[in-house]
């Protein structure tokens, strides 16, 4: 029979925070993402990456990234800008109201602060399209503040290392996942350790197929040793997203084609875009002949039916 004190080297009393946040800071020096283009930039830059790194990965971010900042090398000169200029360098990157948020908040950083990005996080959290964990994030790269992150990839991580049953986008269950986001955070290193945590949970800790093998805190990791680490995080019960139709037109005349600009903050606000009949047309060619005439001034020649298509967003199916 094993004494007490061999079957206590397993509890979890022996992976605290230090052990743990070491764990994270080694592994991120020796595998963690590094030489990316905002690393170690001016809090602009890194408030840049950070909002288009919000839903969308790296490697797509990091082209557009580049191209924006040679456009817009400075707050000032983004603020100076017209909103249509800022999303014409944002376009095919998704999630459009994060570059209007940016270009208002970069017109708020020259009226309230000097043109000089703040350094509270209270005043980060302030400005338009900047949570919680992604004012933490700037803090914490751009001014080595100790701010805890919680984005959706360390929440699995947490979700799992403390086997923390229950969907994360739940009220209750995401407070105890700050919670354990806090309680961990490390006194020294905070930029390495954050960088760590989003690398950990990007590129081991993943949705499908963790590489638990890899991972560094494993030996500390509750739900690996429950075996339930594919069961977390408790995924939200789904609720069937609501269907739309739309008929877009592509009116081409030589090689020009037809756009009209959406106006107001809807999904593609300030976007060009070719025109869009929330009504059905019947398909004939007389008709979309007629509609052409009449709402666009245009004569129509030939009419091609193009495949039907579905595009799904966060809240919504739209079938085109
Ligand atoms: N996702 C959000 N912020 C990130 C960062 N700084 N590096 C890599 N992935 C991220």
């Amino acid at each position: 029979m094993l004494g007490s004190s061999s079957v206590l080297v397993n509890n979890q009393e022996n992976f605290d925070s230090e052990w743990f946040a070491g764990r994270v800071v080694d592994w991120q020096q020796q595998y963690g993402r590094c030489g990316l283009p905002w690393q170690g930039a001016d809090a602009y830059y890194i408030w840049l990456s950070e909002i288009m790194l919000q839903q969308t990965r790296v490697a797509t971010v990091i082209p557009y990234y580049l191209r924006f900042v040679d456009r817009f090398p400075a707050i000032s000169v983004l603020a100076a800008e017209s909103e249509e200029m800022v999303l014409t360098y944002w376009s095919g990157l998704g999630y459009y109201s994060r570059a209007r948020n940016l270009h208002s908040a970069s017109r708020i950083i020259m009226q309230q602060h000097d043109g000089e990005f703040p350094r509270h996080f209270e005043d980060i959290l302030a400005l338009p399209g900047i949570g919680r964990s992604t004012a933490a994030a700037i803090s914490a790269f751009a001014f080595h503040e100790r701010c805890a992150i919680l984005d959706g990839n360390v929440k699995r991580l947490l979700a799992r290392y403390y086997a923390i049953d229950g969907y994360p986008g739940e009220q209750k269950i995401e407070a105890m996942l700050w919670e354990k986001a806090e309680a961990l955070l490390p006194e020294k290193n905070v930029a390495i350790y954050t960088q760590g945590m989003m690398d950990l949970g990007a590129t081991i800790c993943t949705r499908s197929k963790p590489e638990c093998c890899r991972c560094p805190v494993q030996a500390g990791c509750v739900a690996h040793r429950n075996g339930c680490v594919a069961l977390l995080p408790t995924p939200r019960l789904r609720k069937k997203l609501p269907e739309r139709k739309t008929t877009f037109l592509l009116l081409r005349n030589g090689s020009d084609i037809l756009l009209e600009k959406h106006t107001g903050r809807v999904i593609w606000g300030g976007l060009w875009c070719p025109p869009q009949l929330d009504i059905q047309i019947p398909g004939d060619i007389e008709s979309v002949r007629v509609y052409c005439r009449q709402f666009f001034n245009v004569e129509v020649i030939n009419v091609l039916a193009l495949p039907k298509f579905t595009h799904t967003f966060t809240h919504f199916k739209l079938h085109i």
